[in-house]
């Protein structure tokens, strides 16, 4: 007898199906289980779509086929189920002819784009991991650009939460490490931001639109409303100004001045993330197209209005009034830049990062109005206070309680945040008002010394060769994540970053693995955002000795925190081997 055509099977007599009631059918292709049921015929995959079970073991009732190892339940005619954590499983056509089945062996979607589009839909709505790591394979599978992924988590994380969250952060912040990245990390990537922008938004009520103001104020007045907003915390006043900021054309770079002018009325708010969370909101703008200003952010302000300053925290108030010191800084930055011009060209940057580290708050700010002096931009002030925030985490002390990590993590990642912020604001606004928060990061940096007593040591300094370790890139690399393997390998993590630099080796792979390390982990918040703070910083710098210890204490920060249960990789794990075919459980006799 002949095949229907050649992408179908032979999967039994008709016979010996109703005899049987149900048919495995093996090959090159992933196993079809064949049903005899009611006198139809169906076939479907035979893995379980939730982890791979062989639903052959399954049992049968009202056309409702269940899977008997977490027993979900699925449509026997369409594979549809009724638990949506376990997705639907793919069928496949059958035809019987002259008394023989034959299944088609060929699972696929008419438009594979679309169909893995509205899977992510549907996994970021009802926060359903399995699903999320589906369609993001099913998505690069089908070509569908990175970008758009990002776009459609981010679009979905701004409307279904009422303000920005960690889940959107974690997202932004790894998409802009995706140039970094490999196929499989890329993958991995997308889905660890899916899955944390969906866990953000599960519960929680949609956001709701609010309209800009039908005049057009110019730029000034719209920056003086959204300060006096944020300063009495008048969240719906607020958002209506910098919707009318943005209904009025202001560029990304006079958004960010306007933004950040009000942001710093408050000193180091929120120990810094909502400076954080107001950067990436830009920066994710930056990766999905600034049309959908409108919808993100705004997104940003409620955090803004309500966040705490620092200014009510004892530690800045005694012994020594910091906040005062920086407000009467503050006062005399305007004249200070307007007497320097913009001169091109300063590039102390390190050894204003090391007086920034210094023991004693005045002459940290003289440090730094000395350098606005002799030329230095505000972004220039950022990338030092940035470089200053790395040494404090790659010296930070192991014998601190872990907790302070996060506590020099916090100084980092606000100062990468501001540095980012005041290079994209540029000339394009004075951002006088904005480099207030550089005198904010100065003194939450000089408050963390104590994480420096004693300093640890750094690797590769002055000559340190390094020799003990691992020579050839690809071994030292292998180490490394071999170190990651394990508790309390911040040392040798940091050795084998000095060493792979020091070598000449390739940054971009040790950024790859890095990045590696931190992704097959159930990584926090934190670590993402030490990563990709680091990556940045590092491409500030270029190879040299300052991006070489900024790399470090990116190491350290992720040896510290590492490892852990790794259950989303294991998620990811079975969603890739679902989607490629491969069977995850031998099958048993039926
Ligand atoms: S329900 Fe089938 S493998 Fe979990």
């Amino acid at each position: 007898m002949d095949a229907p055509n050649k992408d179908f099977a032979f999967a039994g007599s008709l016979d010996e199906l109703k005899v049987k009631g149900r048919l495995v059918v093996h090959g090159r292709h992933r196993p079809i289980l064949v049903i005899y049921d009611r006198g139809r015929v169906f076939a479907l995959d035979n893995r379980c779509p939730h982890m791979g079970f062989p639903l052959e073991r399954g049992s049968l009732d009202d056309g409702i086929l269940t899977c008997h190892w977490h027993h979900a339940r699925f449509d026997l005619e369409s594979g549809c189920t009724f638990d949506l954590w376990a997705d639907d499983v793919p069928i496949c056509p059958i035809e019987v002819r002259n008394g023989e089945v034959w299944v088609k062996t060929t699972f696929g979607h008419a438009n594979p784009a679309a169909h893995w589009r509205q899977r992510l839909a549907d996994g970021l709505a009802h926060d359903l991991g399995l699903v999320l790591a589906k369609a993001v394979h099913g998505q690069l599978a089908a070509d569908v650009p990175r970008a758009d992924i990002v776009r459609q988590v981010a679009l979905f994380g701004a409307q279904n939460r009422d303000g920005w969250g960690v889940g959107l952060t974690i997202l932004t912040a790894l998409a802009n490490l995706l140039p970094f990245l490999p196929e499989e990390e890329a993958y991995l990537a997308l889905f660890h931001g899916a899955r944390r922008v969906a866990a953000d938004c599960d519960g929680e009520a949609p956001r709701r639109e609010r309209a800009p103001l039908e005049s057009r104020p110019d730029p000034t007045a719209l920056k003086g409303w959204l300060q006096r907003w944020s300063n009495v915390r008048h969240r719906e006043a607020a958002e209506r100004t910098l919707l009318t900021a943005i209904a009025s054309g202001l560029s990304p770079p006079v958004l960010a001045d306007v933004l950040l002018a009000a942001e710093t009325e408050r000193v180091f708010a929120d120990t810094g993330h909502s400076l954080d969370f107001i950067n990436k909101a830009f920066e994710c703008l930056d990766l999905i197209g600034w049309e959908h200003a409108p919808a993100v952010l705004p997104t940003i302000v409620g955090q803004m209005v309500a966040a705490r300053g620092a200014e009510e925290s004892t530690a800045w108030r005694q012994p020594a009034d910091l906040v005062a010191l920086c407000e009467e800084t503050a006062s005399q930055l305007p004249d200070l830049f307007a007497a320097s011009g913009a001169r091109q060209g300063w590039s102390d940057h390190a050894t204003l990062a090391r007086e920034l580290l210094g023991d004693d708050p005045v002459r940290i700010v003289d440090a730094i109005k000395a350098a606005v002096r002799a030329g230095a931009a505000p972004a220039d002030l950022g990338r030092s206070l940035a470089y200053g925030a790395a040494l404090r985490v790659a010296r930070f002390g192991t014998a601190n309680e872990h907790a302070d990590w996060e506590t020099a993590h916090h100084v980092f990642t606000f100062a990468n945040a501001l540095h980012q912020m005041l290079d994209r604001i540029g000339t394009a606004a004075d951002g006088v008002a904005a480099v207030r928060a550089v005198l904010h990061g100065a003194m939450a940096l000089y408050l963390t010394r104590y994480l420096n007593v004693p300093p640890a040591h750094i690797p590769g300094e002055n000559g340190e060769r390094l020799d003990d370790l691992p020579a050839d890139a690809d071994t030292i690399l292998a180490t490394l994540l071999d170190a990651f393997d394990r508790q309390r390998q911040v040392d040798l993590a940091a050795r084998l970053v000095a060493r792979h630099l020091s070598l000449g080796h390739s940054p971009r792979a040790l950024i790859a693995t890095l990045a590696r390390a931190a992704l097959r982990e159930d990584a926090g918040f934190h670590a993402y955002q030490m990563l990709e703070a680091g990556v940045r910083q590092f491409t500030a710098w270029g190879n040299t000795d300052a991006s070489r210890h900024i790399l470090i204490a990116v190491a350290r920060y992720l040896a510290a925190h590492s490892p852990t249960e790794r259950a989303a990789l294991q998620t990811a794990d079975i969603a890739r081997r679902l989607m490629l075919g491969a069977e995850l459980h031998q099958e048993a006799g039926v």
